[in-house]
């Protein structure tokens, strides 16, 4: 996990860009281990560990209902894949299940094509709201998107 964090085509795209330390890794793992309000999952494709997803509560102050989201892809051969996008629709199946969170949201750096097409792709819009830094911007999905989105790929299904 942290040799695929600390790739140079995945931190380039994070807030914290700087090469993490094994005791840094160490110290964030143990924090998450201990936080209920996080949770982290690999990514699997064919049965590989290809990336980390991650929900934690919403970056915006005053949003109790909201969950927001981190996600890479470590190994080079499983982007573009699809596995992303996949995961992203597991991860909202997961904060839509608790009936208190109305958004999902992620703040992506404005320049990550790639991120903000998967993004897209699983349902999200941009959001008017600023992100934290300029050169980024808010992604979001909110409950009655994904509840029309979940129903009409069921429909498809039938
Ligand atoms: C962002 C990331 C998770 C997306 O994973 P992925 O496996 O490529 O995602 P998907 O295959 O589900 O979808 C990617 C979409 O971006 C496109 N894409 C992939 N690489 C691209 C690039 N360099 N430039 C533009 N678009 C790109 C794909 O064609 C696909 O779009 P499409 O559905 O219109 O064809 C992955 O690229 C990654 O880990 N990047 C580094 C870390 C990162 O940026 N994390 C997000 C921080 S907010």
């Amino acid at each position: 996990m942290l040799r695929w964090r600390n790739l140079p085509e995945v931190r380039r795209w994070m807030y914290t860009d700087h090469e993490i330390t094994e005791k840094e890794h160490d110290q964030w793992f143990e924090s998450v281990l201990r936080d209920e309000s996080r949770q982290y999952w690999v990514i699997m494709l064919d049965e590989q560990p290809v990336g980390v997803i991650g929900l934690n509560q919403g970056d915006s102050e005053s949003a109790a209902d909201e969950r927001s989201f981190g996600v890479y892809i470590g190994e080079s051969s499983a982007r573009g894949s699809g596995a992303a996008t996949s995961a992203l629709t597991q991860v909202f199946a997961f904060a839509f299940s608790d009936p208190s969170v109305h958004r999902v949201s992620a703040e992506v750096l404005s320049a990550n094509e790639a991120a903000i097409r998967a993004y897209a792709r699983a349902g999200m819009v941009r959001s008017e709201r600023p992100a934290q830094r300029t050169d980024a911007i808010v992604m979001l999905i909110d409950r009655a998107t994904w509840t029309t989105k979940t129903s009409a790929s069921l429909e498809a299904k039938v």
